[in-house]
């Protein structure tokens, strides 16, 4: 049986600030085979890697993504109250792209695209995956499926799956049918439907977000999906073994 893949979200989260250099060394450093993370555009078009639309949370400063320069993001620090990080700055994704290229993880690049709607950010994103050699080895999702459709306009080789929190009727035919080969849903909505009854006939990748207790991580890698995503992939990795044995 083929392993189930863990993915570290917004890397090593749960250890490290997330969506940062650091965070995305500790995910490769602990095993994971793969990262997910989020994009947004600077004021200057820049693709950085970030959750929130405001920078307030996990950095020293305040206000939105799209207000600042990447030259004036860069002087905040996004250690995200962890106080060994201080300093960490917001990476870029092109940055992140370099640091990963000489490993073997994949990368998930969640398209930010549900409160703003950034100008051609899936045009200027895949452009940085091309030009930094990630092509084979990333992965598109977006809660935005019409952000979905215009990467598959882009390049309809583009490996894309569509993210979800409620629960859609018929999903595997809503994704097959719109020509995404992977779905990304939000843990409750697999214990909500019937779908894990269902999805191996779909054919299609299944990364189940965000596992963080050890009895789900054991349900979703026993159920054999393509992939959990968690912000601590070395528990995961440690239950896998578990499972396998
Ligand atoms: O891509 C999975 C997950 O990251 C989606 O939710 O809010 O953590 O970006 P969020
Ligand atoms: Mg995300």
């Amino acid at each position: 049986m083929k392993e189930v893949k863990i993915f570290a979200h917004r890397g090593a989260s749960g250890y490290a600030p997330e969506n940062t250099l650091a965070a995305f060394r500790l995910a490769e450093e602990q095993g994971s085979d793969g990262v997910e993370l989020d994009v947004q555009l600077t004021k200057d078009g820049e693709v950085v890697v970030i959750h929130d639309e405001k920078i307030d949370r996990t950095s020293t400063g305040t206000g939105f993504v799209r207000d600042y320069t990447l030259e004036e993001l860069k002087k905040f620090s996004f250690h995200n109250h962890m106080e060994a990080y201080e300093g960490e700055t917001i990476p870029t994704l092109e940055e992140v792209l370099n640091l990963l290229k000489p490993g073997k993880m994949e990368v998930n690049i969640e398209l930010k695209t549900g409160i703003f709607w950034y100008p051609e950010i899936e045009e200027k994103t895949m452009e940085i995956v091309k030009k930094t050699g990630m092509e084979d080895r990333v992965i598109y999702s977006s809660f935005n499926h019409y952000s979905i459709q215009e990467v598959r306009r882009l390049n309809p080789e583009a490996e894309t799956a569509y993210l979800y929190g409620d629960v859609i009727l018929d999903v595997e035919k809503y994704a097959a049918g719109t020509g995404v080969q992977g779905l990304h849903p939000a843990l409750y909505h697999l214990y909500m439907s019937d779908f894990l009854k269902r999805w191996k006939e779909s054919g299609l990748k299944v990364r189940v977000w965000t596992v963080n207790r050890e009895e789900d991580m054991k349900h979703f890698i026993e159920a054999g999906l393509e992939a959990v995503i968690t912000n601590y992939p070395d528990t995961a990795i440690a239950v896998r073994r578990q499972v396998e044995h």
